[in-house]
């Protein structure tokens, strides 16, 4: 494979060293015991209820706090990566962290990311920056958030700041992760997770509450605007940067290749990433794909037989290939592979998806496919939002039981092995 493939994995800001000042670490306090009296009912049909109750039964499940620690053991951690043999690591950079207020930014929490990006300098590890992966300062979300008339300036005055910051530092830049899948949970029916809006969304999972259509269209169309933005900031400052966004793609099959079942896959396909794609492809270098699960469409409800994660997703290791082939033939732009895994404790299933993922990239290259990297979600077990730490995402271990201590799994050496012989 060629040198500017970029082998790596993924980690978020709030999910490895938590958030203080952020909506999620606001409404994690006030409804851990609430998720966790709701664990059986939301996962007790899953084949992992037995190996899971005991985590997912306890309110500290969810509260994130300072989460695996990433952030006091950042130098270990890009080690691993390191050893590996990994290019690049998705990384990103926290909101809260370095403006806890409107009108004042964090210098220490700058200095701090200097040292991050120098710890991956030193080990020759590529950073790929997220600039906003569903966190937000508190300040920002008391001021209405994202569908305020504010929102794309505060965020674009962010932006500027770590661009001017960090920007001779960052060849791949992420502005938004799943924008249109985080509009459809905050200000969906019966959310699970900060909402933002004014009402009692909660977790309230059975709620009846209507949507909130005003707000949802408001803060779409300004994360679009807040895209661009973000977009005019980086490439002001470098012209040659990559910029993107991350974007929810499931594999969605039409069962039975029938009519209807296309025409509604059409439909959820535009739903879920296409629009999002139209809006802003006059203003990215790269469509970057999270793709986790296949979905078939049947208007007869008729079974699949798919395996499952430990959340009880469809899993079938090599979905991915057909994704990013659609994906490559729609648009332009070249493909990158911003999230791909699982929550798998067992890992039997997670190294079968490295063991498919690795020349599924070699081949699709070979046939023409722009694809420019590919990054596993996750390098660390981390804090799955509104079910907590007991999903385990990494490729590396993190044991709880025993101070965060971390452990390679055997996914994580196949997967340095394969990249090693290609
Ligand atoms: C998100 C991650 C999340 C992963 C698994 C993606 O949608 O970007 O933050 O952990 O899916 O649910």
């Amino acid at each position: 494979m060629d040198e500017d493939f970029l082998w790596g994995a993924s980690i978020s800001p709030h999910q490895v060293e938590g958030s203080e000042g952020s909506d999620w670490s606001r409404w994690e306090q006030e409804y851990a015991e609430e998720l966790a009296n709701m664990a059986e009912d939301r996962f007790g049909d899953r084949g992992s209820w037995d190996m899971i109750a005991g985590e997912a039964e306890d309110p500290d499940n969810y509260i994130s706090g300072e989460a695996i620690a990433h952030q006091d053991r950042y130098e270990e951690d890009i080690g691993y990566a390191a050893d590996m043999g990994l290019d690049a690591l998705r990384i990103g950079i926290e909101w809260s962290r370095i403006q806890p207020e409107e009108d004042g930014f964090d210098e220490e929490a700058l200095e701090e990311y200097h040292a991050y990006f120098d710890a991956m300098e030193e080990e020759g590890i590529e950073p790929m920056v997220t600039l906003w992966h569903f966190t937000n300062p508190d300040w920002f979300v008391d001021e209405g958030g994202w569908h305020s008339d504010e929102a794309v300036e505060r965020y674009g005055a962010y932006v500027d700041r770590v661009v001017e910051e960090f920007g001779d530092r960052v060849d791949h830049w992420v502005t938004l992760n799943e924008p249109s899948a985080w509009v459809r949970s905050a200000y969906g029916m019966g959310t699970l997770m900060p909402t933002g809006v004014d009402w009692p969304g909660g977790a309230a999972e059975d709620s009846l509450l209507p949507v909130q259509p005003l707000q949802a269209w408001r803060a779409y169309t300004n994360l679009a605007e807040a895209h661009h933005r973000a977009h005019d900031s980086i490439k002001d400052a470098d012209p040659d940067a990559m910029v993107g966004t991350a974007n929810s793609i499931g594999a969605w099959r039409a069962h039975g290749d029938g009519w209807l079942n296309g025409k509604i896959v059409d439909l959820l396909e535009r739903f879920e990433y296409r629009d999002w794609i139209d809006r802003t492809e006059d203003a990215i270098d790269f469509v970057g794909v999270n793709h986790y699960v296949p979905i078939d469409v049947d208007v007869f409800m008729r079974g699949n037989d798919y395996r499952t994660s430990d959340m009880g997703w469809p899993v079938e290791p090599g979905s991915l290939e057909e994704v990013v082939r659609d994906i490559d033939g729609e648009y332009d732009q070249p493909v990158i592979v911003t999230e791909h895994g699982l929550a798998d404790r067992e890992d039997e299933l997670r190294t079968e998806m490295v063991e498919e993922a690795v020349p599924m990239m070699e081949r699709l290259r070979e046939d023409g496919v722009d694809v420019e990297g590919y990054f596993h979600w996750s390098l660390l077990d981390n804090f799955e939002w509104d079910k907590g730490f007991w999903p385990r995402f990494g490729l590396i271990e993190i044991d709880h039981e025993d101070g965060l201590e971390r452990r390679p799994r055997e996914s994580a050496r196949r997967y340095a092995e394969l990249i090693r012989d290609r």
